[in-house]
C-alpha cells in the first residue's frame, strides 16, 4: 500500500495522475477536510497536521493488512529477490506521498525522520521538470501563501540550477474557485488573468502549478497564455517520481491485479464524495470518516511537539 495525505480533496488530483500510471497499486489517501485549509495557516500548525496525518496512515495500513489477513485475502507484497530492504513487516506502508504542496513545502524533514519508509513530496518532482522546459531561464511559481512564503520551490530551484531566476507568486483565491467547479466561468479566468498582471517580470515562459487544485485550471490558463508558455503540473510530475522510485527499488505491485483505493477524511464523507469526481476523475468507491486525535498517541518521534 502506498499513503498518500494533502489537507482535503485536492490531493486527489495526485491520486488521479498515480492510478494512471501505477493501476496496480493500492492507495490509502487522507484527506483532512476537517481543517482544510493549511495554505493560510503557520508552518508550525501544518507539521504538527502533518505528523497526525503519518501516523493515521501507518496505522490504518496496519489494520488493514489485520483484516484481510482475517478474510485470509492476504498477499506477500511482490519483490524481486534482490530489492534492497524493502520494509518487509507486512502491513507497513511502503511509501508515502505528500501530495499537499503546503505540506510539502514545510513538513518534509520532519515527516522523514518520523518515517520507516521513502516520503515523497511534490516539490522536487516539479522544479525538476521546469528546469528541463524552460528556455528563458525564468520560471514562475504559483501556490498558496504558506507554499511561497515558505520560499521552498525558490530553494530548490536555486540548488537545482542556480542561473534560473523564480518568481514566486501566492494565489490564495484559486482554491475556492476549483473547489467550487468554476473552471471555465468568466470570474475565474478575471482572476487568473489579475494573478498572471501581478508576476514581477513578463520574460518567465514556465509556469509551475505548485498547488493541488490548479490543474483543474489548466484549460482556463492555457486559453490565457501563449503557446510558448509551458505549464508544470506538479501532480502529474510526483507520480512520474513515484513510479521512478517503486522500479528503482523493485516495490511495484504485481501487474495483474487492479489497485484499491481507499479514502479517509476527517470530516463528512458525503461532501468529500460531491467534490471528489472533479479531482479524481471517477468517483471514490470507499469513503470513510475517521478521528484524527485518535491517532495522535502513534506519532513516531513522540507527542504533538
Ligand atoms: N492542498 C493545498 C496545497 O496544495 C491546497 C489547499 C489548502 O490550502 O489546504 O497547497
Amino acid at each position: 500500500m502506498i499513503g498518500v495525505f494533502d489537507s482535503g480533496v485536492g490531493g486527489l488530483t495526485v491520486v488521479r495522475a498515480m492510478r494512471e500510471l501505477l493501476p496496480s497499486e493500492t492507495i490509502l489517501y487522507l484527506g483532512d477536510t476537517a481543517r482544510v485549509p493549511y495554505g493560510n495557516k503557520s508552518p508550525e500548525t501544518v507539521r504538527r497536521y502533518a505528523r497526525e496525518a503519518l501516523a493515521f496512515l501507518q496505522a490504518a495500513a496496519h489494520e488493514l493488512m489485520l483484516r484481510a489477513r482475517k478474510l485470509e485475502a492476504w498477499q506477500p507484497l511482490h519483490t524481486k529477490p534482490d530489492s534492497p530492504a524493502f520494509p518487509s513487516v507486512e502491513g507497513r506502508l511502503k511509501l508515502v506521498v505528500v501530495a499537499c504542496n503546503t505540506v510539502s513545502a514545510v513538513a518534509l524533514p520532519d515527516l522523514r525522520v518520523r518515517s520507516e519508509v521513502p516520503v515523497v513530496g511534490v516539490i522536487r518532482p516539479a522544479v525538476k521538470r521546469a528546469v528541463q522546459v524552460t528556455r528563458s531561464q525564468e520560471v514562475a511559481i504559483w501556490g498558496t501563501e504558506g507554499t511561497i512564503r515558505s520560499l521552498a520551490y525558490q530553494q530548490v530551484l536555486a540548488e537545482v540550477a542556480p542561473q534560473i531566476r523564480s518568481l514566486g507568486l501566492p494565489c490564495p483565491l484559486l482554491v475556492p474557485l476549483v473547489e467550487e467547479g468554476w473552471l471555465q466561468h468568466p470570474v475565474t479566468d478575471s482572476v487568473l488573468q489579475i494573478y498572471l498582471s501581478q508576476l514581477p517580470s513578463s520574460t518567465w515562459d514556465t509556469l509551475i502549478l505548485g498547488c493541488t487544485h490548479y490543474p483543474l485550471l489548466r484549460p482556463a490558463l492555457s486559453a490565457l497564455l501563449p503557446s510558448s508558455c509551458a505549464l508544470v503540473d506538479s501532480s502529474q510530475t510526483t507520480a512520474e517520481e513515484v513510479l521512478t522510485l517503486l522500479q528503482k527499488r523493485g516495490w511495484l505491485a504485481p501487474t495483474h491485479a487492479k489497485g484499491d483505493l481507499l479514502c479517509f477524511v476527517t470530516d463528512s464523507a458525503a461532501r468529500f464524495r460531491r467534490v471528489a469526481a472533479q479531482f479524481l476523475g471517477e468517483e471514490p468507491q470507499s469513503v470513510d470518516q475517521i478521528e484524527m486525535t485518535a491517532f495522535q498517541h502513534l506519532i513516531p518521534g513522540g507527542g504533538l511537539r
